[in-house]
């Protein structure tokens, strides 16, 4: 294979033809599918006369081709790898190819393939190359025609995007149905489905008054797993109507649930197609936190309807133009829905864990990339996670009513469009005033910018001095880094009334809580009439997607644990106050040295404790500690065993002492009450289930007594989880082993609550973790083929298990490098986020280093798809 090229966004051109109206057919047959398009093409008004037409296509066996109904000679096209060119074409006119795909063989899962007997496609970013040869790119929007032909009695339901005009029957057992979708869009959210499928069906009218009929189709067995996504779905479509002021715009929508899907949903027009684990639901079946990814999901994929469909991406340098906002979007809506903070703060922890991590590695990139060489790599924590941070910034820059105008505006101005991001951002200037010239440094820059914070309280002036520093760090390919606007949301606690003083800064009152303007690489402010000497509670809420560091004592933390008015900040402090102990516990771990539990962290979970919480669901995350690969990410040199035995022993010493605190916190959070995915109830499960952990963490017998009966109660699959889970990572593997094997046998039929057995088992952090790992891959669940099986067991285990992934015999690495290398001829996809691990080889001493450039080096050797060449390239460079 020839070194893939990259693509530049400098080189962006309009194309030279577009397509205004598109017909297609399908006859589906395994190995042979037919397809028919009829393409209605004019020369772009912005291009030159006379250039050729270029169309992409991938494994496709081109069966005619004709112009004006006009066949072409061999002389008059030619064919590649990657497409097809014919030399001469008319300034109008209509393109008409035939093609034969064999989707059976399709183990990619782009274009149009084969899950459990169904037909289904995914054709972002680049899919739609594999089904025909089109313009595969987002700014060529046209109205689509689809006539879906398929046996009657394997494929009873043949859908496609927009409304079913017309179905008949066919000779050979054969029947058809014809789709039209009156909005023009991209290719890539063309979708077809065909299979033997069963549907939930619900209504929604909209805001002004038009009925939209709902639809979710599933297999039969699943029928009982719609009832959340249902609900989730109507709440999602009143929400966009009342807070965004957006309206559905056909008279039906879809959802179909597959079992084989690289990513989470995808948002085709009318008809999403959804991974099956983030659809189905079932109180036996799904966790709380499977509830709320599929409430979040289904409102994600609803919300690209406006932020995605109507007004969509120019090219895919701009995909955070609609993934950023939309993750913006559902973000919003799941605090709305749920806990407010604690949907903060679970979003802001795992980007400072993961996003964070992309961010300091050999795969760092801009929200806007300016170059890449395959998309696909480019569906990442980056572009989603905090480019919905960058819009989070925009809108609190701006005010929310302000804010909104600038949305209105832009839905307004662009429907109908692909555009950039520059487009989005200028919205906002406009509708604001405001010159967001600097702040569109966000979208260029990579790297976690670093703010350096020092305060200085002087008594005699009652003035408060607040000196930020910022830099980002150099990232591949960008040296030079310029200071960005980071707005800084903060407070200045007072130490002794514990509450927020009122903030003048430059003789301007600005209240009690207030966002100053970080633009400068140095920058002070002085707050005058302060009256006594405060903590600063600094970029509360996470306002920005930084780093902040500030010179805060423990007992500023646990000061600020006890007294912040800011929920979000309250509970960084307590991670911080364990951070600190963890350096500690680090440091003496790696010296030999005997770890002391420092008392103030016992006294601040005693205190927390003692105060309880109105919010429960926040006062668990309040307990929980910093995890594994967060603390890892605060090391200069990650140490995976010292982390493991520190965390472990601040686990165990506040288990210890506290142990009765922790007993009757499970007692008051227990309940039988009937399950609901409530904030209420999700809040006391994960109080008592964060309780359970403290108790398991020193194998307490009565605390053993007490999940063996929640596992044994089988009340709902969050207690059953979490129960068998705390078993499992225990050392008694005669606790474990009956456990496990009672749960596999019952689950054996239900593929996504195997997935979760395999995980719990793969991310215990006994030595036998590796051994487990390649025992259940020949287990009859698992397949190579299906992505929920990579994630549930490689890739946790991978991921989550961090001392038994980093063993310092190189096994798991080898172990990872196998399977990116089987999966690089299967699904490049997939294969290339599996080797994400391995890049983070920077990070560990020299001999893990070794081990893993070696199994770096042991994939670059083989014959590599475009996916993973890229990234192992990025991670040798
Ligand atoms: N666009 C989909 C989403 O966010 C993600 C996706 C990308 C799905 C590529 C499949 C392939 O919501
Ligand atoms: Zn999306």
């Amino acid at each position: 294979m020839s070194e893939p090229k990259p693509t530049f966004l400098h080189d962006y051109r309009p194309p030279a033809y577009r397509v205004t109206h598109t017909e297609l057919s399908f006859d589906l047959e395994p190995g042979a599918t037919r397809v028919k398009a009829s393409l209605h093409l004019e020369r772009h008004p912005q291009r030159e006369a006379g250039s050729p037409l270029m169309l992409d296509g991938e494994q496709l066996e081109l069966k005619s081709i004709a112009i004006d109904g006009q066949p072409l000679d061999d002389d008059e096209y030619s064919l590649s790898e990657t497409g097809l060119t014919v030399h001469r074409v008319p300034e109008r006119f209509r393109l008409d190819t035939e093609v034969e795909i064999a989707p059976e063989e399709n183990t990619a899962l782009e274009g149009l393939y084969l899950s459990n007997g169904m037909y289904c496609t995914q054709c972002e970013a680049e899919g739609f190359r594999r089904i025909t040869f089109y313009p595969d790119r987002p700014d060529v929007m046209a109205t689509f025609s689809t006539t879906v032909i398929g046996d009657q009695a394997r494929l009873p339901v043949l859908l496609s995007n927009g409304n079913p005009v017309e179905r008949g029957e066919l000779p050979n057992g054969k029947h058809f149905v014809t789709w039209e979708d009156p909005h023009p869009k991209p290719c890539y959210l063309f979708a077809l489905v065909g299979g033997d499928l069963k549907k939930v069906e619900d209504r929604f009218t909209t805001m002004s008054g038009r009925e939209v009929a709902l639809q979710i189709w599933v297999e039969e067995e699943n029928l009982g797993k719609t009832g959340h996504a249902m609900a989730s779905l109507k709440r999602a479509m009143k929400w966009d109507e009342e807070t965004y002021g957006r309206e559905y715009d056909l008279d039906l929508f879809m959802i179909v649930a597959v079992n084989d899907f690289n990513m989470g949903a995808m948002e085709n027009k009318g008809l999403n197609i959804f991974n099956s684990a983030a659809v189905l639901t079932h109180p036996k079946t799904a966790t709380d936190v499977a509830f709320q990814r599929v409430e979040s999901i289904v409102a994600h994929e609803y919300f690209h309807n406006w932020s995605g469909n109507r007004v969509t991406c120019r090219d895919w340098f701009q995909l955070s133009l609609k993934e950023g906002f939309t993750v913006f979007r559902d973000q919003c809506f799941s605090a709305d829905a749920n806990s407010a903070p604690v949907k903060r703060i679970e979003d802001a922890s795992f980007f400072r864990t993961a996003q964070f991590a992309e961010d300091a590695g050999p795969t760092a990139h801009p929200v806007r990339p300016d170059h890449y060489i395959e998309i696909g790599n480019f569906y990442t924590l980056t572009i989603y996670e905090k480019g919905a941070e960058v819009v989070r910034m925009l809108c609190n820059l701006v005010g929310w009513e302000t804010f909104r105008r600038g949305s209105d505006l832009y839905f307004e101005r662009f429907d109908g469009q692909a555009v950039t991001i520059e487009d989005f951002v200028s919205c906002m200037a406009e509708v604001s005033g405001l010159d967001l010239s600097q702040f569109m440094r966000w979208y260029s820059q990579a790297g976690t910018p670093e703010i350096d914070a020092y305060g200085e309280y002087d008594y005699a002036n009652a003035e408060y001095h607040l000196t930020l520093r910022q830099r980002t760090p150099v990232t591949p390919g960008q040296a030079d880094k310029q200071p960005l606007h980071i707005p800084v949301r903060m407070g200045l606690v007072g130490t002794k009334s514990g509450r927020d003083l009122s903030l003048n800064l430059e003789g301007e009152d600005l209240g009690t809580a207030a966002v100053i303007h970080l633009r400068e690489a140095e920058q002070s402010f002085v707050f005058t009439d302060v009256s006594e000497a405060p903590v600063p509670s600094l970029l509360r809420g996470f306002s920005a997607p930084v780093q902040l560091r500030f010179p805060y004592s423990r007992e500023d933390l646990a000061f600020l644990l006890a007294n912040d008015s800011d929920g979000f900040n309250r509970w960084d402090a307590g991670q911080r106050l364990a951070m600190l102990a963890l350096d500690d516990l680090i440091a003496a771990h790696r010296n030999g040295v005997e770890k002391v539990m420092d008392p103030r962290i016992v006294e601040a979970f005693r205190a927390l404790l003692e105060r309880g919480s109105d919010d429960k669901a926040v006062l668990a995350e309040m307990l929980t500690l910093p995890s594994e690969a967060y603390i890892a990410e605060q090391q200069p040199l990650v140490d995976v065993d010292a982390i493991h035995a520190a965390r472990t022993f601040v686990k165990q010493s506040l288990a210890v002492t506290l142990r009765d605190e922790f007993m009757a916190l499970f007692e008051a959070n227990r309940s039988d009450e009937p399950y609901a995915p409530e904030p209420e109830q999700i809040g006391a499960r994960s109080l008592k289930n964060v309780a359970l952990s403290y108790l398991m963490a020193i194998e307490d017998e009565q605390g053993i007594e007490l999940t063996q009966a929640q596992f044994d109660a089988d009340h709902n699959m969050t207690d059953v989880r979490h129960a068998l889970t705390l078993l499992t990572h225990s050392s008694r593997d005669e606790l474990a082993d009956p456990a496990l094997r009672a749960f596999g046998e019952k689950w054996a039929h239900d593929p996504l609550v195997m997935d979760q057995w395999f995980s719990l088992q793969v991310t215990r952090p006994q030595a036998d973790a590796l051994d487990r790992v390649k025992f259940l891959m020949a287990h009859p669940a698992f397949s190579m083929k299906n992505p929920n099986n990579i994630r549930a067991l490689i890739g946790a285990f991978a991921n989550q298990n961090r001392v038994n992934f980093h063993r310092a015999d190189g096994e798991s690495y080898r172990l990872l490098a196998d399977v990116v290398i089987e999966l690089n001829r299967l699904n490049p996809e997939v294969a290339a986020r599996l080797i994400t691990p391995l890049t983070r080889w920077q990070r560990f001493d020299e001999a893990r280093q070794g081990l893993m450039k070696g199994e770096l080096e042991r994939i670059r050797a083989e014959r590599l798809s475009p996916n993973v060449y890229e990234v192992v390239e990025k991670a040798l460079a």
